[in-house]
């Protein structure tokens, strides 16, 4: 009687865990491929829409899913480790802006207002890129406070890309043809920026 107990108990317990084992691979692989959110990504996300460095708050959805667009954003250990995700989203997408200017550029009549903006704003995505390298290095280098760096320069190593971003922007803005998907490219582009201040945005806190 106790051994077939104990038996039961056994089976019992080995069905939930295997039982377990297929609802936690339901949840990582729901909709045949659709990674679902880490609680992680969640929390940065809430935290990360109370600031901005423009008049509009950094939305949880549009957060959210530019974490998704990434699939190493699923497997992120910390804070830190997202923003290094979201840094080469961002790096992704100013190399695609940075393709269309150049072309444009090509094209583009010497001595003109056009000629102008385009050669700025090349000068903005390249520099952008390189402080992002420098905030990547610094993200991955940074151990807590007492390692030689407070935390509060995180963010702001982030914000310095937002000047060259908007720099860009206006430049654009003028009457330009064919300048159309370049100002929407770059819209995108300060929001991105905005994301990655945002994130970190609890270090600039005090
Ligand atoms: C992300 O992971 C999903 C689910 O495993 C997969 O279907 C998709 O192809 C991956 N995307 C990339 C860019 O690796
Ligand atoms: C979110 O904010 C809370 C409160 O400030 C903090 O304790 C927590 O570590 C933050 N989480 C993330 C992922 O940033
Ligand atoms: C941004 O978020 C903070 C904190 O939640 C809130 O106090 C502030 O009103 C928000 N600003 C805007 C423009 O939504």
């Amino acid at each position: 009687m106790a051994t077939r107990s104990t038996t039961t108990v056994v089976l019992y317990t080995i069905v939930c865990m295997l039982l377990s084992v297929v609802v936690a691979a339901q949840a990582n692989d729901f909709g045949g491929g659709k990674l679902k959110e880490t609680n992680l990504m969640v929390e940065a996300c809430k935290n990360a829409s109370s600031y901005s460095l423009n008049p509009d708050n950094v939305t949880q959805e549009f957060c959210l899913s530019t974490l998704q667009s990434n699939n190493r954003s699923f497997e992120a250990k910390d804070l830190n480790s997202l923003v290094l995700i979201t840094i080469d989203i961002l790096k992704g997408r100013i190399t695609p802006a940075r393709g269309k200017v150049e072309k444009m550029l090509q094209n583009a009549k010497k001595g003109t207002v056009t000629m102008r903006a385009l050669s700025f704003c090349k000068l903005d995505y390249d520099g952008m890129v390189r402080v992002l390298n420098i905030c990547d290095a610094m993200i991955r280098d940074y151990h807590g406070d007492n390692s030689g760096l407070p935390s509060f320069e995180l963010p702001r190593c982030v914000e310095r890309v937002m000047i060259p971003a908007e720099n860009c922007g206006s430049e654009l803005d003028r009457d330009m043809p064919g300048a159309e998907a370049l100002v929407n490219e770059n819209a995108e582009l300060v929001m991105l920026v905005n994301l990655n201040y945002a994130l970190l945005a609890q270090y600039d806190d005090n």
